[in-house]
Formats: C-alpha cells, structure tokens, sequence
C-alpha cells in the first residue's frame, strides 16, 4: 500500500462533461462551461462576479495588475506561504514584505502586518493557508485605516469561512487555484471573485490581452493571455456540483486523524478558531520536538513505509532571491516542526487509520 499525500477526485459526472466540451469543438476560451462555471463560482463564494483565469498564480498577478500595483508599490504577505503569493508581486513589479503569522492558525498576523505598513504600502494579501481562513475581520479593519485593498488569496480554501462567511466574499477581491491537488480541481485554473464591477471588468479585459470591446484587435495597454479553457471550466462545473460532499469528507477525514492523533503529547494537528471554518486542504501535523532535520528524517521513514507526506512551506523571505534578511519569528520556527499528511476525497477510514498507525510508531506514541 502506498498512500500519496493527495490525489483529484474524478467521477462519471467529470468525465462527461469534460467530453461533451471536447465533443462540442469549443476546446479553447469560449464556450458554455466558461460562463456556467463563472457564475456559479460567483453563487458559491457569495459574490457577484467570478473571473476564471489559467491558474492561481496568475490570478493574483491579474489581480494585482488590475489595481494598478507596480513597480515602486509594496503588498504585505504572509511569509508562511507558497511561494506564488510573494512571485505574483515580484511580477508585477512590486515589493512583497513578509508578515508574521499567527502560530495558531498559521495565517497573517494583524499586528505584525500594522508594523510592516509604510506610505508605499498598497495592499495586504492574507492568505487562507492549508484551509484555514486569515483573521479577515481584523485585516479588513485595518486595511480601512490605512486606505489599502486588501487581496485574499484563497488558492487553498475553498468553502471555508470567517463569521459564517464564505472567504472570496471578504476582500476587495480573491483568488482561487484549482490545480490538481487543490479541494476543487480543473487540473490547471484559477479564479477571481469579487463585488466591484468595475474591477470584473478590468481583469476581463486584462486577461485576453486588454482588447477594446470596440474595436478588435485594438489594444490600449500590454495585457495579458490568462484565460481558462471550456474543458477545464467543464471540470470545474462538474466538481463544484459535488463541493457538498468533496467539503463534508474533508470535515471527516480530520475527524479520523483527530480520534488518532489529537491525544499524543508535543503534537498537533490542525486548529481551528472559534470565529472559523477550517476547508481542510491538508491534514498539518505539527512536533514540538522537531527541526529541519528531525523532521526530514521522519518523512523519509514515512515514505518506506508507504506514507507520502511532505513538508511546510520554507519562509518565502528565505529564498536566494530575496536580498534583504527578514527574521519573522513564529514563520521562522513553526515551518521547521510541520508536515501534511494525506488529505483527499478518495481516502477511507482504513487508510487514515493506517497512515496514522505508522505515524504513531515512528513517534513511539
Ligand atoms: C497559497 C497559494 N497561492 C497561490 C497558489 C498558486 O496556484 P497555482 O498553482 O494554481 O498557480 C497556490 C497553489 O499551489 C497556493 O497554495
């Protein structure tokens, strides 16, 4: 038995509407599924407009191009993160700064997002991370006092919320991911949501390459090719008809790894505050006792026993191409005590049981 960390799920209902896409010839941009996947992406994230896009790193530079973010600008980013949050910035020519995180959630941390706020400040991107919503409540008030949008990249949450409330509904925009190992899944693809009609429209047109509605194969500013094709939208549609039961098995699958991990002394596995929803994207298994190199160890016996796991993110601000040292303390020691363990649709209580028995072995638990 070998139990990969993460794995699409795909049924009869996938199949055939990603074959009725193919067999319509509309394999490219247009086509039903586009819009249909749009709207109800819309509807699911309780907000007026959904723009689908190539995938979710794109998203959030389309985003940030679509707020006019450029050279010169900073955003504020959690340095707990894929590294696509801080490249997207990179790419637009702006300056990510690192934020702390909150060690109990591991999202942004308020205050140490007010420190990080100067006057070349433009927007904060929480990031919802391993399914966990961000404070947005408290970003949001924030961002309010300071005059910044505030950008949610939401690549790793869909469904889960703040208050009740769907995150993707909480910014002034969201970006979602749908890469195949994301709780919805287009293969490749991304989304962004928002309630700004005006912001819908720009990122339309920045996507297909800011071609005047007037006159075709006019363009009034460099844009981009961002767009989603309608075979992957009709992948998208088919998943997001089933985002009831894809969520609820999430729920449970941290049922079963609680009931066997929740009670060993120096672990943890996800938290989840009061004010939230958690969508589960991975089950995060946390060891007081570990570093880099504890933990490294531990995945490599994981992986000859047949369990796939693997690793938190580094710190984003650690990456060879970030000059300047940035020391954000709890993203500094949290990412050397965590893995995910495997989290999907597909995996029965035996198998979690069974990744969990070994997990306990190795821990001597
Ligand atoms: C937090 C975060 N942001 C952005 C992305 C980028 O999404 P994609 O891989 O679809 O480009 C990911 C995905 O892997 C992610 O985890």
């Amino acid at each position: 038995m070998f139990i990969p960390i993460s794995q699409p799920s795909i049924t009869q209902k996938e199949i055939d509407y990603v074959t009725d896409a193919v067999k319509s010839t509309w394999i490219s941009s247009l086509g039903k599924y586009i819009d249909r996947f749009e709207a109800e992406f819309a509807q699911f994230c309780d907000t007026r407009f959904a723009v689908c896009v190539s995938n979710g790193t794109v998203a959030i530079q389309l985003s940030l191009a679509a707020h006019g973010i450029k050279q010169g600008d900073e955003v504020i980013v959690p340095n707990l993160s894929f590294i696509a949050t801080a490249n997207a910035v990179l790419h637009c020519g702006a300056t990510p700064v690192f934020a702390d995180i909150d060690p109990f959630h591991y999202c942004m941390d308020p205050d140490s997002v007010e420190k990080l706020i100067t006057p070349k400040t433009k927007a904060i991107m929480p990031v919802h991370l391993y399914g966990h919503p961000a404070p947005m409540d408290k970003l949001l008030e924030l961002a309010n006092k300071y005059g910044l949008w505030v950008i949610e990249d939401a690549a790793e949450a869909h469904g889960a919320t703040v208050h009740g409330k769907r995150v993707g509904s909480w910014g002034h925009c969201a970006t979602f991911s749908f890469y195949g190992n994301k709780n919805l899944t287009t293969g490749e693809g991304g989304m962004i949501t928002t309630d700004d009609e005006d912001f819908y429209n720009k990122c339309k047109y920045l996507r297909d390459h800011a071609m005047s509605k007037e006159k075709r194969y006019w363009h009034t500013e460099p844009g981009f090719n961002f767009r989603m094709t309608n075979l992957q939208a009709a992948l998208g549609c088919a998943q997001l008809e089933r985002v009831d039961e894809i969520m609820a098995k999430r729920q449970l699958i941290f049922q079963w790894y609680q009931k066997h991990l929740g009670s060993i002394e120096g672990i943890s596995i996800n938290r989840t505050s009061a004010w939230a929803s958690n969508a589960y994207w991975l089950i995060c298994l946390e060891n007081q006792d570990w570093d880099l190199i504890k933990r490294d160890q531990f995945m490599i016996e994981l992986k000859k026993r047949g369990v796939d796991s693997r690793p938190f993110f580094y710190p984003m601000s650690d990456m060879p191409y970030f000059s300047e040292e940035v020391y954000t303390p709890h993203t500094h020691e949290i990412y050397q005590k965590g893995i995910n363990l495997p989290t999907y649709f597909d995996l029965t209580e035996e198998q979690v049981g069974f990744v969990c028995t070994v997990v306990k072995s190795l821990l001597n638990a």
